[in-house]
């Protein structure tokens, strides 16, 4: 991770008068004129309008075109530099102020914030998952998770210039200190700041979690909002610069205290969430040892360790210091050696050698990409290579509690094990239900499969995800290449034609997730017929190839969705990853989910599946 920079990493100000005319004619064109009208007349003069939306809007308004900015003929720099702040109200989304007094109550039953770097350069599914494991962080040390008060959106639905007549738009590269996307098209290194409150429901997570922004930590410091991190890290002087406004005591600025990123996981080292009692007596826990500069508060007693845990430790390798399951028992059963006839002999047999059973949750083909929460499983692990965050940390007295630096990649979700089944359900509730998108999401997404049902005759419709590179397809050679893709879909959704005339209401279930019923909804509907149309959620924008998915029985969302829709949901709809999230959350409501294994976009179409109570057998992720 880059160092932040001393501005703060807000970029200058545009001092360029035609991107401020711009913005105030459309401003001027939302404010008097009929929305959607102007969107249109916007998109279509501004070029990239593609043949995706074109169709479901028809003629172009002449009369409008000639008030409107010439995104197409703009210098690249212009792009480069952002306005102050997105002036225009956004009552969908927009979440009042809090007060000060309100958001001092927040921090003071806790014991003070926690605070992250966060990785601002990755997209929304990533941001949301690392913000998932920011917030169980906080719950489980008793403290007020500080988030960011914005995200970067990735791509706008039509001309840049349209989504930064909306949203800040920054060139994401400078924005986050990265060099990642230099050699792209100067259109495609731009990154739109969205309030996190359009991509969550802050007033609904506030309802189970401290939690805050790091907008309302600066007013709570009297400082400028200007502080704020472009790149999301966090300003280990600049947020400290002033005490709280409820001190009165000026000189009692914020203290700090740092977890290093090479303590919170080192090669050999499982983080887990805590240390349960029996677990402590097991071990011998000694909660004053630890090596101190290692972050560490007490240590597990010296054990002998016996040939059952020497065997286990032989099996160990790679980044993860831990052993699937089955594979311990298959380890200890090759050898003959210790009790491993049922699931509880071995868990003794493990525990008797200085092992442990802990719990987590599957990866996606070997990996942890997708990190959903929805296929829980358990692991094994030598008792001494666990640390708990709440042993270390919990005590931690200062202000404010950071971890430097990342703590995601190649981690499990919560970025540690639970050593409890309670605790990782603590966890999956979290994810599944309080971590909610806004009404607006939800709605539309509703909507939208209500015109997919009309559109297969009432019967169950089936989607898919399909995720094509981050560049527009405009080679004709990609053709081929396209169809094949599509023709994998259509295959596995050929698959999930046959399970849904099979489903009985009898053997329907759910995933192993807490708090969740089977949805029996899906029986009311009958199953669907060989040509009926599925639903295609996709980063394609090739008008060759978007015709030919349609052709081939593809329906897309800007073929679903209407001028109304469009007025009553706003601006943020114009953003894809907005967008993004009504697609994630229809395809959760389809009968049958098909999408590739590397994507935290079908992770997150699984969360909200599996909280809503679909059939396991309803999803194929490969
Ligand atoms: C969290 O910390 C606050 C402030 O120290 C304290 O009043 C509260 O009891 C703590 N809550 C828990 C669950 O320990
Ligand atoms: C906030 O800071 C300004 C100067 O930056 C100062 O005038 C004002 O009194 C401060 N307010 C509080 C409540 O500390
Ligand atoms: C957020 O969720 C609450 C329910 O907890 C709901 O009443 C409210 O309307 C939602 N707000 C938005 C902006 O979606």
């Amino acid at each position: 991770m880059a160092p932040s920079t001393s501005r703060g990493g807000y970029l200058p100000l545009s001092t360029d008068s035609r991107f401020q005319r711009s913005r105030w004619t459309v401003t001027r064109l939302i404010r008097n004129g009929p929305p959607a009208a102007a969107l249109i007349a916007l998109a279509l003069v501004t070029g990239l309008f593609g043949g995706l939306a074109l169709s479901a809007y028809g003629h172009r308004p002449e009369s409008l075109t000639c008030l409107l900015p010439t995104g197409g003929s703009d210098t690249p720099s212009q792009y480069s530099t952002a306005p102050p702040t997105a002036s225009i109200p956004t009552p969908s989304f927009h979440e009042e102020d809090l007060d000060l007094e309100t958001l001092r109550d927040v921090v003071s039953r806790t014991k003070g914030y926690y605070a992250r770097d966060y990785s601002m350069a990755l997209g929304w599914n990533n941001m949301r998952y690392i913000i998932e494991t920011a917030l169980f962080h906080g719950v489980l040390l008793n403290r007020t998770v500080v988030l960011p008060s914005f995200v970067y959106a990735r791509s706008c639905e039509f001309d840049i210039t349209v989504c930064a007549s909306y949203a800040p738009m920054v060139n994401r590269g400078d924005a986050v200190h990265s060099d990642e996307w230099r050699k792209l098209p100067e259109a495609e290194q731009m990154g739109w700041r969205i309030p996190l409150s359009v991509m969550v429901n802050m007033t609904h997570l506030r309802q189970t979690q401290p939690v805050i922004l790091v907008s309302e930590y600066l007013r709570l410091h009297n400082l400028s909002l200007d502080h704020e991190a472009s790149n999301g890290q966090w300003e280990t002087e600049k947020y400290h610069q002033h005490a709280s406004i409820f001190e009165t005591d000026p000189t009692k600025k914020p203290s700090l205290h740092i977890i290093e990123n090479h303590w919170y996981d080192p090669k050999g080292i499982n983080r887990i969430d805590y240390i349960p009692d029996d677990m402590r007596s097991r071990g011998n826990w000694n909660p004053e040892g630890g090596a101190k500069g290692k972050g560490e508060v007490g240590s597990w007693g010296t054990q002998d360790k016996s040939r059952i845990y020497t065997f286990l430790a032989g099996a160990l390798s790679g980044r993860q210091h831990v052993l699937e399951w089955d594979k311990a028992r298959s380890i200890l059963q090759g050898l003959g050696v210790g009790d491993v006839s049922t699931d509880e002999a071995l868990e003794k047999t493990l525990r008797d050698n200085g092992w442990e059973v802990l719990y987590t949750y599957d990866g996606a083909l070997g990996m942890e990409y997708i990190k959903n929460v929805v296929f829980p499983i358990r692991q094994v692990a030598p008792r001494d290579s666990l640390r708990g965050l709440k042993e270390d940390y919990g005590d931690v007295s200062a202000d404010v509690l950071l971890v430097k630096g990342e703590i995601h990649y190649e981690r499990k979700p919560a970025g540690l094990r639970f050593t409890t089944i309670d605790s990782r359900d603590k966890f999956s509730r979290l994810v599944l239900y309080n971590m909610r998108p806004t009404d607006s999401v939800i709605e539309l997404a509703a909507l939208l499969d209500s015109r997919m049902k009309e559109k297969t005759g009432g019967r169950m419709w089936m989607g898919a995800h399909m995720r094509r590179g981050d560049f527009v397809r405009t080679n004709w050679a990609m053709e081929k290449e396209f169809g094949d893709h599509l023709k994998r879909i259509k295959k596995h959704l050929s698959d999930g034609r046959s399970l849904l005339w099979s489903l009985r209401e009898s053997d329907l279930t759910t995933y192993g997730v807490p708090d969740v019923s089977v949805d029996r909804s899906i029986l009311k509907l009958s199953p669907p017929h060989e040509n009926d149309k599925f639903y295609i959620a996709t980063d394609e924008r090739d008008p060759g190839n978007l015709a030919y998915l349609r052709d081939h029985g593809g329906v897309l969302a800007s073929d679903l969705l209407t001028i109304e829709d469009r007025r009553k949901f706003g601006w943020p709809l114009m953003v894809t990853d907005v967008l993004g999230l009504v697609e994630q959350a229809t395809l959760a409501r389809g009968a049958y989910f098909y999408a590739h294994a590397l994507s935290s976009v079908a992770g997150g179409a699984l969360n909200i599946r599996a909280a809503r109570g679909a059939d396991p057998r309803t999803a194929v992720i490969d």
